[in-house]
Formats: C-alpha cells, sequence, structure tokens
C-alpha cells in the first residue's frame, strides 16, 4: 500500500508515492508515462549494488527494458565533468524526446539526472526514485535540479519538474545511522519551519523512527513531502515564500564551503546545525522566545544529532570568514541577504531586515564554545 501526495502545478502536476516496496513496482507505476517500453537510469556506485536489480526485475515484470550509467558516488560528482558525462551517455542510449529518463539515487543524482533531462534534446521526461531520506523529502520534490560550480554550490541549474516520484521507504532500511540522521534534519526543519504539531510529534516519535519504526518513516516522509508541495505549489520558482524551505541552509552552506563539501559535515548535518543557529539569532533578535532555540538544540541533542559548531571536527574560519561566506548564498537580493527567521517553532518567515552583527556575535560564541 503506498500513500499518494499530488502535487497540484497545472500541465506540469504530478504524485508523489510513499510506501514500501516502490522500487520492486517501479515496471508498474512508470509504464503509464511511455511511449516505447524502455527506459535510461541514472544511478550511483552505491545504490546500484544494492537496489539496482530490484528496479530491473520490477520493470521487467511490465516488459520495459532498462540501461543504467553509474556515477561515483558523493558530492563531487555533482559537477560539469560527471555531468556531460551522463548526457553524452544519454544521447548514446539514442534516448528521445518522448523517453523517460529515471534518476535513482540520493540527491545528488536526483539534482544531476533531472538537470540532465532538463537540457537533453531542450527537455525529456524524468521519474525520481529518491533512497535517501533526504531525497524522499527534499530534492526530489519540487523540481530544483543542478549541479555544483567551482564558485558554489547548486549555481547551475533548471527548474524541472518530475513526472513521478516513487519514495520507497524499504530502501532507507539500507542507509547508515549517520546518513538517516542528516535526511533527518531536512525532516525536523519542516515542523520548525510551519508545523509545531509535527515538532511535538517528532520529539516523541523521532527516536522510534531512526530505530526503524516504518509506519513513523512513512508518516514523516508524507508530512514533509506534503509541505514540501504546498510551498512549491505557492511559489514553483522561488520569488517568495519558497525561500522558507532554506531555513537553516545560509549558516549551513557557508558551513558546508568551510568543510570543503566533503564527509566531514553532510548537507543534512550542516542544516541541523543552521537551524539551531537560526533560532539562537532570532531569539537574540527577540523575535522568539529563549525556549524556542533550547527546545530545538535538546531534541537534535536527543536524535544524537550534530547540533553545534563544536560538532564538527575540524577547523573552521573565524566569525568574519563565515558571514563573508554566507553572504555569496543564492538568497542574496540587490546585496541583501535574506534570513529566515522565527517568531516560534513552526512559524519561520523570510525577513532582509537582519542586523548583521548579532549574526556575527550569534557565530563568536558558538566559535568560542568549540
Ligand atoms: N531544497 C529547497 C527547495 O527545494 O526549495
Amino acid at each position: 500500500m503506498s500513500i499518494t501526495v499530488h502535487v497540484p502545478l497545472g500541465d506540469r502536476a504530478y504524485d508523489v508515492r510513499i510506501g514500501e516496496g516502490l522500487v520492486a513496482q517501479a515496471g508498474l507505476e512508470i509504464a503509464p508515462f511511455l511511449h516505447q517500453p524502455r527506459v535510461a537510469v541514472l544511478t550511483d556506485e552505491t545504490v546500484a549494488p544494492l537496489h539496482l536489480e530490484t528496479l530491473r526485475a520490477g520493470l521487467a515484470d511490465q516488459g520495459i527494458s532498462m540501461v543504467s550509467l553509474a556515477l561515483p558516488a558523493g558530492e563531487s560528482t555533482k559537477g560539469w565533468p560527471q555531468f556531460s558525462r551522463a548526457v553524452e551517455w544519454l544521447l548514446e542510449q539514442k534516448i528521445e524526446r518522448r523517453d523517460v529518463v529515471v534518476a535513482f539515487g540520493g540527491g545528488v543524482i536526483g539534482d544531476l539526472g533531472g538537470f540532465a533531462a532538463a537540457v537533453l534534446r531542450r527537455g525529456v521526461r524524468f521519474v525520481q526514485i529518491p533512497t535517501t531520506l533526504l531525497a524522499q523529502v527534499d530534492s526530489s520534490v519540487g523540481g530544483k535540479t543542478g549541479i555544483n560550480s567551482p564558485h558554489g554550490k547548486n549555481l547551475i541549474g533548471a527548474f524541472h519538474q518530475p513526472s513521478l516520484v516513487l519514495a520507497d521507504t524499504t530502501v532507507l532500511e539500507t542507509l547508515t545511522r549517520r546518513d538517516f540522521l542528516a535526511g533527518y534534519g531536512e525532516v525536523v526543519k519542516y515542523g520548525m519551519l510551519g508545523d509545531a504539531e509535527f515538532f511535538d510529534w517528532l520529539e516523541q516519535n523521532g527516536p522510534a523512527m531512526a530505530d526503524g519504526d516504518i509506519a513513523a518513516r512513512q508518516y514523516a516522509v508524507r508530512r514533509s513531502v506534503e509541505m514540501k508541495a504546498d510551498i512549491v505549489v505557492r511559489d514553483e520558482t522561488e520569488q517568495g515564500d519558497r525561500a522558507l524551505l532554506n531555513l537553516g541552509h545560509t549558516f549551513c552552506h557557508a558551513l558546508e564551503a568551510s568543510t570543503g563539501y566533503s564527509s566531514r559535515l553532510l548537507h543534512g548535518e550542516g542544516v541541523a546545525i543552521g537551524c539551531a543557529l537560526a533560532f539562537e539569532t532570532s531569539a537574540r533578535l527577540g523575535l522568539c522566545s529563549q525556549e524556542s532555540p533550547s527546545r530545538v538544540r535538546a531534541h537534535l541533542r536527543d536524535m544524537g544529532m550534530k547540533v553545534d559548531l563544536a560538532d564538527i571536527e575540524s577547523e573552521l574560519p573565524d566569525a568574519d570568514a563565515l558571514l563573508a561566506l554566507m553572504s555569496q548564498d543564492k538568497k542574496v537580493l540587490d546585496g541583501k541577504l535574506r534570513f529566515i527567521m522565527a517568531r516560534a517553532i513552526g512559524d519561520a518567515f523570510i525577513t532582509s531586515d537582519v542586523d548583521y552583527k548579532v549574526v556575527r556575535a550569534v557565530l563568536q560564541d558558538a566559535l568560542d564554545a568549540r
């Protein structure tokens, strides 16, 4: 049994299916989108040995053949060299305008595969089969696709909505605890930004979720996808409200840049630390009570997650350098950084009216505590 969350975007509308065993049923789900019984699958070298044969069998059940390319796993794949390799491979496979590309992996493969589909023959359809919690609750939904540039993360890309998303909660069982918790950073972000009841629910159920409770995992993925879909439908191309999804991300991007986008800090870990810093800044600005950042930090600690700059095991630049990295963020508008601040847990808002001196003091105190 799967749950469906519909993303009503007019002629770009699609369904996100969430449930167990969806990879094994992929043929049934994807067949209605095909003009010829074949697909091209982009995946990575971690996912392929674990799940590619299940996908192949699921497609073959419906008479669909598959060719696949497994790229190296990891953030460094998300750049021009592997992107052009993927696009040229799709052309070699004679993928036509009416064919479907399948992005089968985590956020890197989803973003790169979606962008390849966006530019191949000026745009072919694609299906996201996200295999990490982070990709299921965030990157596979909403149509942001792209790659990184030496100038920064996600600076090259396109909005290209998938035709279908299959979030198979069975595959989450093969994630390491660290990867699962990194994805949880994005889950808890939804509670913090717009649903206090969901945050309460996560405080109660988050630990069971991390320990493998399937029903809890499905509920959390569903609630996250519903919230993301709502925001994306209001603001598909991030002219306004969609920036709320970036709660914690401006701090996170500076920390990721400082740690070389390496395994020293996974994206979702940076998001969790960034959310804690965003709530601390909000409290110092008098926007929310001190209870909010304390509760955020207590929950992240309870989950065994990274919470503070002290939890990052490497040198970090000083507060001014971190602030300078934050100013490189895509959310800079007319030279002013837009911040996502909070009035309470579940009540975030976007503002450019933040005193940089307060942000600097928050960073300085967090660095001093290391
Ligand atoms: N990950 C943020 C967004 O999709 O807008």
